[in-house]
């Protein structure tokens, strides 16, 4: 029997710490059910002492998903613990994962406390913790540039406190994967208690190595491995959960153990983190991106089709590769469309949630006849975009002009709570002209920091996904908009951001 390899997934918690990449309850709920489905077995939903929208969030993630534990992250306060505590109540299996610095640079110039005060508020935090649930996770932050010898005593005293997984954090990318398994084997040989708990990891990608340094500390004993899909995350992001479910699957003589996970549910996951996120994937991302299965030399292509196997370690179906499947088209009726959404495991929050997006899915049709999957998840983002009650400025109307030897023209008719405003612009293109238009009627003063067009699905008639990032006042916001004509995709997703901007949603960051 092999042993059972913990996934861990952090996409809506460490993940949602990426600039921009902050989501509404709605889009948690179904990043959820996804994770759920392709059997994650930890799945951290957020940080409830963040904001009171956090707290919801993971709230709602908590009463949905039934077969994987809901976890919730805390700084070692009291207020942040039972905070989290009551988040994650409802869950059939709840999780607190609280955590504490300490490395000397953060535990001198961050905490400004001694080593024994860190034990003692560490030992704390579990305590509190364990009044909620008696699965308590423990991270020393930043453990990678932490002593060793000051590890093994503090972990030993929480292991004692009630912790059942003890998590060390890569927290700054620093650490090499050779010394990160030393560290880990000799965590679980030095520490008296070690045995009593799951040893896991948290790799940040800062010099590319959070997924070797993740393999390292599993062939050094580490079962659970905290990911998250398509590598999301702080600055360089986490370890990606998909190539490390797919190395630990593939090289089953060298790893001795396995995960649980529905390898068929990765691309899907990928594709709808991308699209809540506006965060698009790289093609030569491995597993997930578009060319990861795509063989372009002949040489490769002949092997290929003699015999997959002499260029190919995994097959593109078992990762959930599969051609676009033509699923709707202009006849299809409100069931069809319904039984979809559900297929892709999307449920829509009321009736007048699902005519809104049945309606917006008759209008795309008209336009474009065969409706992918991957149509229908833009859609219904869309549509959650839209339900947000933050939603001040709509896009009512556009026109663009674009000639040759002319300088193009943009007219926009704006919705500002609820009452029209007409502009217009010139600009060095039809998408210049369109913003320059916005801007002119919501003066916003924010500064375009991305602007990013990927095609949905193949096809010059494809809906074009488009990102927009600007910052004001220290804070980022993405914006997303798609639509069959890149200029109209591009306008609401520059209006969605603005939104966003207007909403003022404060939110903290676990780490400060
Ligand atoms: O990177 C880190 O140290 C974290 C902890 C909260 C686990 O995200
Ligand atoms: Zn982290």
């Amino acid at each position: 029997m092999k042993d059972r390899l913990i996934i861990f997934d952090t996409t809506m918690r460490d993940g949602e710490q990426s600039p921009g990449a902050s989501m509404t309850r709605e889009e948690k709920l179904r990043i959820g059910r996804h994770l759920e489905r392709m059997r994650v077995d930890v799945i951290e939903a957020g940080f409830p002492a963040a904001s009171d929208g956090d707290f919801e969030s993971v709230r709602a993630v908590a009463q949905a998903v039934k077969d994987s534990t809901v976890c919730g992250l805390a700084r070692a306060n009291e207020l942040d613990v039972r905070r989290c505590g009551e988040a994650v109540r409802p869950a059939r299996s709840p999780r607190i994962h609280t955590f504490l610095a300490t490395s000397p640079i953060h535990m001198e110039k961050k905490l400004r406390m001694e080593p024994s005060q860190v034990v003692e508020q560490a030992v704390r935090a579990v305590r509190w913790a364990r009044e909620y649930t008696d699965n308590v996770e423990f991270s020393p932050e930043d453990a990678g540039r932490s002593d060793i010898d000051f590890l093994c005593r503090i972990l030993e005293r929480v292991i004692d406190a009630g912790a059942t997984t003890i998590n060390i954090p890569d927290t700054v990318g620093y650490t090499l994967p050779e010394h990160f398994g030393q560290l880990i084997r000799s965590l679980r040989e030095r520490i008296p208690n070690s045995d009593k708990v799951v040893w896991s990891v948290h790799c940040h990608n800062d010099l590319g190595l959070a997924v070797a340094n993740s393999l390292s500390a599993i062939l050094a004993g580490a079962r659970q491995v905290e990911c998250t899909v398509n590598g999301l995350g702080e600055r360089a992001g986490n370890a990606s959960l998909e190539e490390i479910v797919m190395a630990v699957r593939t090289r089953q003589d060298v790893f001795g153990c396995d995960t649980n996970i529905d390898t068929t549910q990765i691309v899907p996951a990928s594709r709808l983190v991308s699209t809540i996120t506006g965060f698009p994937v790289q093609p030569n991302k491995a597993v997930v991106g578009a060319n990861a299965f795509a063989h372009e030399a002949g040489i490769h292509q002949d092997g290929v089709l003699k015999s997959r196997d002499t260029y190919e370690i995994m097959r593109a179906e078992d990762v959930g590769w599969k051609t676009n499947k033509l699923v709707l088209g202009k006849h299809s009726g409100r069931n069809a469309f319904k039984a979809r959404l559900q297929d892709l495991g999307i449920e829509l929050a009321s009736e007048e949630a699902l005519n809104a997006a049945f309606k917006r899915f008759k209008d795309l049709a008209d336009r474009k006849h065969e409706i992918f999957d991957e149509d229908l998840q833009t859609l219904v983002t869309e549509e959650d975009n839209d339900q947000l009650e933050s939603e001040h400025y709509r896009l009512v109307a556009l026109t663009a002009h674009s000639e040759t030897g002319e300088q193009p023209f943009a007219k926009v008719v704006l919705a500002e709570d609820g009452k029209e405003r007409h502009s217009e612009a010139h600009g060095s293109g039809p998408v210049d002209a369109a913003f320059k238009a916005v801007e002119s009627v919501v003066g916003s003063g924010a500064e375009l920091l991305l602007y990013s067009v990927n095609n949905i699905t193949s096809g010059t008639d494809s809906q074009g996904e488009v990102t927009v990032r600007l910052t004001k006042g220290g804070r980022i916001v993405n914006g997303q908009g798609a639509d069959t004509d890149i200029v109209v995709a591009s306008a609401k997703a520059y209006i969605n951001a603005l939104n966003k901007l207007h909403s003022k949603l404060v939110r903290i960051n676990p780490q400060i």
